[in-house]
């Protein structure tokens, strides 16, 4: 059986993975019981997706703008900043229980976890795609697209200057010491200071997670979850690897990794949904873009993927099921990325 779509009064108590204890928030979405099968709507204009390092100070501002109303919306709006990162704790925490009765204890086998398995990428997509339209709706500007951190890129290899402006509603203070302008990422998490090796080795890195790592699709996608299996099945190579990385570096390592280094606040860091954008970047890129020799089929087919659902709220607060059949496609969902070379495709170790 596919993972079914949450049902939302079966939401109760969050475990913090890094800490084992409950969390002390709710993090479960406001309840509504009219729940709509959702519909990609007709693509009339591509949203293009720019590189972080690259955009105008106009798209600054009005990111700035859409994120900063976004924060100002009631409390109890599933709009609102702080519910959407609650998203994150939601699914990813245990929070969502499989058995009724179940609200209180974290049994790891009765709660949905949409990481370290095959829902990892489809989830993320799906998660990204409504904040983006949340964000679009709330400056009038239906063209709005998410910009992607470009760590997989020399050029892009530092946090994007405009989450680092204190006085934006893009920062969050709650960071590790590698935020500053000049810090280079650290896709190993190897230590290394030297900014030139640091590149290289995110460059090998990345060519091993995106062609030379992957035997089959499950390499790349992250292994077989269904409805009730056990979490944590195992993830895919990039989800492993880079993404995880960037959670850690961004992180506080003092404060149990909040905000990006923990599932439960990673939300709360708007630099967090520009990293997953770049992650997202590198699925389309891994299934389009990349020579085929190694996994000539890059699709899964099997139902119990393609038919695993979730919940979002939309731009319009209507609580929606989507399924992973309908995101397979960034075009057909309406966005596309910014093109930027890459470096990584032919650095063989
Ligand atoms: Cu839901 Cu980057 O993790």
């Amino acid at each position: 059986t596919p993972v079914q779509a949450p049902v939302l009064d079966r939401c109760g108590k969050a475990t913090d993975l890094n800490s084992g204890k409950d969390i002390d928030i709710n993090c479960c979405p406001p309840f509504s019981d009219r729940i709509v099968d959702y519909r990609v709507p007709p693509v009339f204009q591509m949203k293009m997706r720019p590189s972080a390092h690259r955009v105008s100070p106009e798209y600054i501002f009005k990111y700035n703008m859409a994120i900063d109303r976004m924060k100002r919306l009631p409390k109890d709006d599933p709009r609102n900043f702080f519910q959407q990162a609650n998203i994150h704790c939601a699914y990813c925490n245990g929070a969502y229980k499989l058995q009724e009765g179940q609200l209180e204890g974290p049994d790891p086998t009765e709660v949905l976890q949409v990481h370290n398995s095959w829902l990892f990428f489809p989830f993320h997509r799906w998660y990204l795609y409504f904040y983006e339209r949340i964000l679009g709706k709330l400056i009038d500007d239906p063209t709005f697209a998410l910009p992607f951190w470009n760590w997989d890129n020399p050029k892009g290899m530092t946090i994007p200057p405009m989450f680092l402006d204190e006085k934006s509603a893009l920062y969050d203070k709650k960071r590790s010491k590698n935020s500053t302008p000049s810090a280079v990422v650290d896709l190993g998490l190897t230590g290394e200071k030297d900014p030139l090796q640091l590149v290289t080795n995110n460059l090998t890195i990345m060519y091993n997670e995106m062609i030379r790592g992957n035997q089959d699709v499950y390499g790349f996608m992250g292994k077989e979850y269904r409805q009730g299996d056990a979490p944590d099945p195992g993830p895919g190579s990039v989800e492993r690897g880079s993404h995880t990385a960037i959670h850690w570096w961004v992180g506080e390592p003092d404060k149990n990794g909040e905000d990006m280094g923990n599932f439960y606040t990673a939300g709360r860091d708007p630099l967090f949904y520009c990293h997953h954008v770049n992650v997202d970047r590198m699925w389309t890129l891994w299934q389009y873009f990349i020579p085929s020799n190694k996994v000539p089929d890059k699709r899964i087919t099997n139902f119990d993927f393609l038919d695993a659902s979730f919940l979002f709220y939309d731009e319009n607060a209507q609580l929606v099921r989507v399924r992973v059949k309908d995101c397979l496609d960034n075009l057909g969902m309406g966005y596309d990325f910014e093109r930027i070379d890459l470096p990584w495709l032919d650095y063989r170790p």
